[in-house]
């Protein structure tokens, strides 16, 4: 496996897989690898002639400097596992390498920047956003992978893919989830062993909003029930539970069986912020 640093190197190589006309898969992440992750990888390995992931921490799209600061560093375990997964090459740039200056530009998603991750990370899309389209351009890959456990980072993207004319196309791979229903995130790490056995509860609860929804109960009933089960939880605190257009995030007050909708939520355990979601009608 390839280790790239600096976007020279990968100019060149990037240059010879276009002469051998040969497809590119990306996978970007911020490292701290876990299954999730290794669905992505094995869908690029098996729909594209070469793959490569990216680890950056991207400091523009934490909006706590602590959560920055705090945020795993598993370096020599991520490679050794992309490694033995088969993947090409790893891009590796330094802070300086993509944020040579801080950025003037900003990039406002409109209704997707403002409700749900948006209102309550002001500004992170806007990192997204950006770490993403210098991503973009310094990689040119064919297809990119984006797993659907940040459904709202994928509408986000789509738009940027969209809005920009990026020439490639998007691949979203479902959430991979504990066997206790736990949607897989490097966040995980951080629970301690009674705070992991109460974060399965998210997944359990949403299953439960499904089955009343689809059995017609309403949205309003169904959700501060939702509430009020986890209220009982002390280490559990809800900070949103919408329901919502997938791609568009509008968010509905009221549930209709007639188009597609997912349930958001985000929450705190403890002091990890989890979140999830889980189609309602696909
Ligand atoms: O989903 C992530 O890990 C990050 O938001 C991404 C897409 C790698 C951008 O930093």
């Amino acid at each position: 496996m390839k280790r790239i640093y600096t976007e020279a190197e990968w100019k060149s190589l990037r240059f010879g897989l276009f002469q051998e006309n040969k497809s590119l898969g990306f996978v970007p992440t911020m490292g701290a690898l876990h299954q999730g992750h290794l669905d992505l990888v094995a869908e690029s390995l098996s729909q594209t002639d070469y793959t490569l992931v990216s680890i950056f921490v991207n400091p523009t799209q934490f909006n706590s400097h602590e959560d920055f600061q705090n945020y795993p560093n598993t370096l020599e375990a991520d490679l050794a596992l992309l490694d033995s997964k088969g993947v090409d090459a790893v891009f590796l740039p330094s802070t300086d390498t993509l944020y040579p200056k801080p950025p003037q530009l900003s990039i406002d998603f409109g209704h997707l920047s403002r409700v749900l991750e948006g209102k309550f990370r002001p500004g992170h899309f806007n990192g997204v956003g950006l770490v993403v389209a210098k991503l973009f351009h310094i990689i040119q890959p064919t297809v990119a992978f984006f797993g659907q456990k940040d459904l709202q980072q994928v509408a986000v993207i789509r738009r940027l893919v969209f809005d920009f004319s990026f020439d490639l196309d998007l691949v979203v791979v479902p959430t991979r989830r504990e066997i206790d229903g736990l949607a897989m995130s490097s966040r995980n790490l951080r629970l301690d062993p009674q705070e992991r056995t109460i974060a399965p509860l998210l997944y359990s609860g949403m299953q439960e909003v499904k089955q009343h929804l689809l059995s017609g109960m309403s949205w309003k009933e169904v959700k501060a029930n939702f509430l009020k089960q986890l209220a009982a939880q002390k280490q559990l605190s809800i900070e949103y539970l919408e329901l919502v257009h997938p791609e568009t995030f509008e968010i509905y007050e009221t549930f209709s069986p007639l188009g597609p909708c997912s349930i958001c939520l985000a929450a705190y355990v403890s002091k990890i912020r989890l979140i999830d979601n889980l189609p309602i009608i696909e």
